[in-house]
């Protein structure tokens, strides 16, 4: 039996056992995935812990996604980033799937975001991750309620692209500057504010990437739907990240399918 799991505080509301635990019935692999609440003092044993009761694999989530970095060897995305959300336990090797998620994401939507402007909103864990991972490919925009944080992303971006800062508050003037958006907020979120997080002039003749998955249906993609722009969900990148760190531990890919719907059973509970 392969033992995986999930380490955050709190925990309660994980998709991950499920869309694991769903693809290891569907392909007979012997092995369980479950989430544990694991405070920030505990972190190090927690890692250690898992290694010597012999995990195989961790996905890492708020708050610990940055300080596992003392714990484990981050490689790759996860580098630059400074954030790990997926370890190889055995290897205390740390990846960051919701970077590499995120372009598999726009890609199996069809979604040519080389040379394009990409406007991000946000500039918390998941922005980082998003940001990171389009540097050098994209032009990008950087726009955040908290201007220090936005120009600190920006300035640690542009070391491997092109990258700005846009003030939140004149962010209306980005209008027909940009290709495609990502919304890396929590607004639209169940339980958050239901505002959107830019102006509706915005959304018209853009790709409109929520990455809000908890409601599928967030108030900004059934604008971006009404006004006839693509729209790419949240869930999606959920999925993705989670097949990410299926690969790095298996080796090969897990049936995406089996997994979104998995995901989307999941949150039709938790609405
Ligand atoms: N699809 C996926 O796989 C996936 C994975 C993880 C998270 N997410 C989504 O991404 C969202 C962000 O996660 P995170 O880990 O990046 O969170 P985070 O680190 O807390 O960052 C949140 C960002 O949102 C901004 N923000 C928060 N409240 C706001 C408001 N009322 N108005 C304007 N901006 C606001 C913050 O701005 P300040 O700097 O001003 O505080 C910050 O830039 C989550 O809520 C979740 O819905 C999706």
């Amino acid at each position: 039996m392969l033992y995986f799991g999930v380490i955050g505080h709190p925990i309660g509301h994980s998709a991950s056992p499920i869309m694991h635990n769903t693809v290891f019935r569907t392909l007979n692999i012997d092995a369980i995935y479950l989430p544990f609440d694991v405070k920030p003092e505990n972190l190090k044993d927690a890692v250690y812990g898992a290694r010597a009761l012999g995990f195989k694999g961790l996905n890492v989530t708020i708050p610990h996604k940055e300080e596992i970095t003392k714990y484990v060897k981050p490689v790759g995305l996860a580098e630059r980033i400074g954030a790990v959300n997926t370890v190889d336990v055995p290897k205390l090797e740390g990846y960051n799937t919701d970077a590499i998620g995120a372009l598999r994401t726009l890609e199996a939507y069809n979604v040519d975001y080389e040379g394009k402007v990409v406007l991000i909103v946000g500039a918390g864990g998941v922005a980082r991750a998003i940001a990171f991972a389009l540097a050098g490919k994209s032009t990008l925009i950087i726009t955040n309620r908290t201007a220090s944080r936005g120009l600190k992303l920006a300035e640690d971006v542009r070391k491997y692209g092109e990258c700005i800062f846009y003030p939140y508050e004149r962010v209306e003037e980005l209008k027909g500057k940009f290709d495609i958006l990502i919304n890396c907020t929590p607004l639209g979120m169940k339980g958050f504010e239901e505002k959107l997080p830019v102006p509706e002039s915005l959304i018209e003749n853009v790709v409109v990437f929520d990455t809000v998955y908890n409601p599928i249906e967030t108030p900004l993609i059934k604008l971006a739907k009404k006004r006839g722009c693509k729209v790419i969900y949240g869930l999606d990148m959920l999925v993705y990240q989670g097949a990410e760190a299926f690969k790095i531990w298996f080796g090969f890919d897990p049936p995406i399918l089996v997994m979104r719907d998995a995901v989307v059973e999941f949150l039709r509970q938790h609405l």
